[in-house]
């Protein structure tokens, strides 16, 4: 989507592999899923918590549960059953890894400087 309309040129950056990839497939997932309308521009808190700050200091098993479990009682979806998250749930932890331990900056769009 973004990622074709910004590509237009073949840069060696316009084409993401590796880990890479994998942040891009996280980053679109969460854009797609609109997650920041209840955490905020960044995902760094609104109505609802710093998903970012929760990476931070979570381990991988408590975020992904977070987010596939939900918690409907407190506003929080549970994403089971969403192909869209459920697929991409394991990018999703990453690019909010990389996001909390800083190498990749709020906004940035992985794969490209
Ligand atoms: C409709 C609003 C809403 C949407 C959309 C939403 N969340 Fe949440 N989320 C919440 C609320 C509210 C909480 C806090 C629940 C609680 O207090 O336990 C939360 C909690 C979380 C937590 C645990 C954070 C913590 O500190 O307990 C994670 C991780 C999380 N959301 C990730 C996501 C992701 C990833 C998406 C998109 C796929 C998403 N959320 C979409 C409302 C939302």
């Amino acid at each position: 989507m973004i990622a074709c309309m910004v590509g237009a040129s073949l840069s060696a950056h316009a084409q993401t592999q590796g880990p890479d990839a994998a942040l891009a497939d996280g980053w679109r997932a969460v854009r797609v899923a609109d997650c920041a309308r209840c955490h905020g521009k960044d995902h760094e808190g609104l109505a609802a918590p710093s998903i970012v700050g929760f990476a931070r200091t979570q381990s991988r098993e408590r975020f992904i549960a977070a987010i596939l479990d939900g918690n409907p009682q407190m506003g929080m979806p549970a994403y089971r059953g969403n192909p869209l998250i459920e697929n991409h749930i394991d990018d999703i932890y990453r690019y909010f890894a990389a996001r909390a331990d800083g190498s990749l900056a709020a906004g940035a769009m992985p794969g490209r400087e």
